[in-house]
């Protein structure tokens, strides 16, 4: 019989440091105990006694896919659909006329590109998806196409079974569950006419994504773990990845106004890239072609 502690203040410091590089995220000194909760899963699962024991074969690489598995244990990944629901009704309703009017007007093609970045088990992806899907009058004949990406695979692989109950649904209306979802006992998987712009793919924000020309972006509740570091070096990559006059939608959280480079704000969680990138300090040319 054994039994394995709390972190001491020199252990914390390690295992944070860890996270830190490799995730951005910053955990505080009073989460001691919470991590040390974690880390002890990790360990009886491996059959380790000690914390040093499974830092160090953490880190030499010598438990295949730890790495991954350790980070999924630390990291929060609450989530659910019609998160901040205002963010979707400015989605469906400015942002989506917004494009049809650019469309109509030859400044932009027939195509929509949305990414859902730290999507977590892809319930963001899905509301966008269910947006979409209600606005198919308006988006006839357009492609459309929803990336989601998160540093945990499991989450992933989740999002990738679009299967879900209990409160994660909290705010999807009967009228929608019946629409967009299939059920089977209590679980409710949504459709494949819902699921079809969607895709997924580990992606780790502090590295550039190695796509670009998004219309919107989604980054919500997931900075507001990150020091300023990591919040620089995540906002340039995402601002890299948006196409000209796209929008940054961010949490209610997530603070970023002071490193918006030539990002415009238009609220509280919005944000646009210049039409044309050749503007510096964020104002906006009053027509433009994409
Ligand atoms: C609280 S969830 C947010 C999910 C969703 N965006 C929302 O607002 O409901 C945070 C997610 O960020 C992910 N995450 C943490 N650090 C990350 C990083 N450096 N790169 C990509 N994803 C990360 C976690 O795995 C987790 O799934």
């Amino acid at each position: 019989m054994w039994e394995i502690k709390t972190l001491t203040p020199e252990q914390f410091a390690l295992f944070e440091r860890l996270i830190y590089r490799t995730t951005g995220i910053r955990m505080q000194s009073g989460k001691i105990t919470l991590l040390s909760n974690r880390i002890r899963r990790r360990l009886r699962h491996h059959g380790l006694h000690s914390f040093e024991e499974y830092y160090t074969l953490l880190t030499a690489g010598s438990l295949k896919g730890e790495l991954e598995e350790f980070i999924d244990a630390v990291t929060t990944n609450e989530t659910y659909f019609f998160r901040t629901e205002g963010h979707f009704d400015w989605f469906r309703g400015e942002f989506l006329d917004e494009m049809a009017s650019r469309v109509a007007a030859r400044e932009h093609p027939r195509s929509l590109r949305l990414w859902s970045a730290a999507c977590s088990s892809g319930e963001e992806v899905y509301t966008l998806a269910i947006c979409l899907a209600e606005a198919r009058g308006k988006l006839a004949g357009w492609q459309l196409k929803i990336l989601g990406t998160d540093i945990s695979g499991s989450s992933l692989e989740a999002a990738r079974a679009a299967r879900y109950e209990g409160r994660t649904l909290e705010n999807v209306s009967p009228e929608r569950l019946a629409r967009h979802f299939q059920q089977s006992g209590d679980a409710w998987t949504v459709r494949p006419s819902v699921t079809k712009p969607c895709e997924f793919r580990t992606h780790n924000l502090l590295k550039p994504l190695g796509e670009k020309g998004f219309d919107a972006i989604f980054v919500r509740n997931v900075m507001i773990y990150f020091d300023r570091e990591s919040k620089r070096t995540a906002v340039g990559h995402l601002i890299d990845a948006l196409a000209p006059g796209g929008y940054l939608v961010v949490g209610p959280a997530d603070g970023i106004y002071d490193l918006l480079g030539n990002l415009e704000r238009k609220s509280s969680f919005l944000y646009r890239k210049p039409l044309s990138t050749t503007l510096a300090g964020g104002s906006l040319p009053s027509g433009g072609t994409h």
